[in-house]
């Protein structure tokens, strides 16, 4: 997941300001002229260490604008009554409040709504009497009130029993949404009721609870319908998972921006040598899938082992970086049952296990862990190695010639995971948070992965300075050369001819 780490204090006002949408727009600009201030004053010194702020933080900012608030702050309500004929007949109670004490109460009315109370992008069972409901919800409606989901069972046969139980939510981009939030609902039935056992059919409702004080609303919303015979229920048996279709599952987050098609054709044919023919890719294209990026996937789509998911419809609602924490939980959920392991990385970012070990050595000897994290090797994506002269250096892939590793001492560095999925029940920032079983955070002697940060990103050539020493000081900071992945280029581009023969020769930068 890239870009958690660009998150700046902008995005926190871009929230507080939809917050404050709810209020009329007559009051906007006063409101926004305080908010600026507050926001200032209350992130100012949150900016070097943490980008998190807290509910009450902005509790305080609020009620800092509401106490030294104009004395125009309702006129807008009752000048501008909503039109419709349901129109609240009831006078805005702060107009009328007596002051007490010499302190006069003020409330806030909300019309309208904003932001959706749910989204749905899909839900899958993930047991015999347990299911989970992928989407966004309101960010606002999750700080400010309590919004909870319940589940019912509606069966096809109508004489059978409608089945009803609590939805537990799971926010996992907490901290990190925007207008929106990702929210896992995981609907558990009581342990002794199977759902839908005779594959008769049925529907699974979710109700949607807003748990807001003046206006609480509960949609409810089919949001799984299975069709007579459609389950399988071995797939939840314990021992199921020495069937998966899959060894290895790559989940992608969402792909945006203007990618470079050679980047992108070296990074998926190294994949799909390194995970072997038991493994598939799941792509999702939130924008940056264009048409040059699509025809370097095509034949791995035509040989089966690479899936593309358009999600660009999401753009519409505003949440973390193209909404990648539902992208990536509703691919768990997809393939639970189809996966050993499913992997989470980015694609300027590579895989590698040292050349005496395969990955099924590697993950064979992990698998006592639901989860383990991976250690990264930051590459720089601009120093170049010219070792065979500058010439051949620009006909290089890109993990050949971007050769030195950034040894800058820091703290900690971003770290990327993979899980055992049927232990697994939603995911998170850089790992997990909701699983049973072991994590495991030592895995580096086994498994890294190579970072060429940005490089994806970019359609030019990508060295901007060549070195050919084995040691270099670039901009105050060390780096060495380390040829590990260069060493494997002329594998991985014999793989790519025999798989799919020359036609991506041309490919450009
Ligand atoms: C407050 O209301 C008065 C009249 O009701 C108007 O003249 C004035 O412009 C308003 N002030 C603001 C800041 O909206
Ligand atoms: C829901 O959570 C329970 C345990 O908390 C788990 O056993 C179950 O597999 C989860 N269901 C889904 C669909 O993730
Ligand atoms: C519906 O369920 C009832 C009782 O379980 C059963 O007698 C009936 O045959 C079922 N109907 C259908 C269409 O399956
Ligand atoms: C569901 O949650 C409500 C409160 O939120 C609680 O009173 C009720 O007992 C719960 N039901 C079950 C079946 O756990
Ligand atoms: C909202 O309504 C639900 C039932 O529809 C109830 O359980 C809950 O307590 C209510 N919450 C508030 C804040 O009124
Ligand atoms: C290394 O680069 C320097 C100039 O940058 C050049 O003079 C030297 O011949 C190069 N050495 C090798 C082994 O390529």
């Amino acid at each position: 997941m890239a870009k958690e780490k660009d998150q700046n204090t902008k995005e926190h006002k871009n929230l507080l300001i939809s917050l404050l949408c709810n209020f009329s727009s007559e009051l906007k600009l006063i409101l926004m002229a305080f908010l600026v201030l507050c926001t200032l004053a209350t992130l100012l010194p949150l900016i070097p260490s943490s980008f998190s702020i807290s509910a009450s933080d902005l509790r305080f900012c609020i009620s800092r604008i509401s106490a030294s608030d104009s004395v125009n702050s309702t006129t807008s309500v009752v000048k501008n009554p909503p039109e419709s004929d349901n129109a609240d007949t009831k006078p805005p109670l702060n107009d009328k409040t007596e002051p007490l004490n010499g302190v006069t109460k003020r409330t806030f009315t909300g019309y309208g709504w904003a932001a959706y109370n749910f989204v749905l992008m899909n839900a899958y069972r993930g047991g015999v009497n347990s299911f989970a409901v992928i989407g966004l919800s309101s960010k606002p409606l999750h700080v400010y009130s309590h919004p909870s989901y319940r589940c019912e069972w509606i069966p096809l046969n109508q004489s059978d029993n409608r089945i009803l139980t609590n939805g537990t939510k799971i926010l996992t981009d907490w901290g990190y949404g925007r207008v929106y939030t990702t929210v896992v609902v995981n609907c558990t039935f009581p342990a002794t009721k199977i759902i839908n056992p005779k594959n008769s059919g049925g529907t699974l409702l979710l109700h949607a609870t807003t748990g807001d004080s003046d206006r609480n609303l509960t949609d409810s919303i089919p949001v799984l319908t299975e069709s007579q015979n459609s389950v399988d229920f071995s797939l939840y048996k314990d021992d199921s998972d020495s069937d998966s279709k899959f060894d290895y599952l790559y989940c992608g987050s969402s792909l945006y921006g203007n990618l470079s098609p050679q980047r992108v054709r070296e990074w998926i044919v190294y994949h799909v040598r390194f995970f072997g023919e038991r493994s598939h890719f799941v792509l999702h294209d939130a924008g940056g899938i264009s048409e040059e990026v699509f025809e370097v996937l095509k034949p791995w789509i035509e040989l089966g082992r690479v899936s593309v998911n358009d999600i660009r419809d999401q753009e519409r609602f505003d949440g973390y970086y193209h909404n990648q924490f539902m992208i990536v939980n509703d691919c768990l959920h997809r393939y639970r049952f189809m996966a050993k392991w499913i992997f989470f990385f980015d694609v300027d970012e590579f895989v590698y296990v040292p050349v005496k070990e395969s990955i099924d050595s590697v993950m064979e000897s992990l698998k006592e862990y639901s989860q383990f994290t991976i250690e990264q090797m930051p590459m720089s994506s601009q120093i170049c190695y010219s070792g065979d002269g500058p010439a051949r250096t620009y006909r290089k892939w890109g993990f050949e010639k971007l050769a030195y590793r950034d040894v800058k001492k820091v703290p900690r560095r971003d770290r990327k995971y993979a899980v055992q999925p049927r232990n697994v029940f939603a995911t998170g920032v850089h790992m997990s948070q909701n699983l049973l079983g072991k994590t495991y955070h030592k895995a580096e002697g086994k498994i890294r992965y190579f970072h060429y940060h940005g490089s994806i990103s970019q359609r030019r050539e990508p060295c901007r300075h060549l070195f050919n020493d084995t040691r270099i000081v670039f901009n105050n900071n060390p780096y060495v050369l380390d040829t590990t992945m260069r060493d494997i280029g002329l594998a991985v581009k014999t793989f790519e001819i025999r798989k799919i023969g020359d036609r991506l020769l041309r490919t450009k930068q």
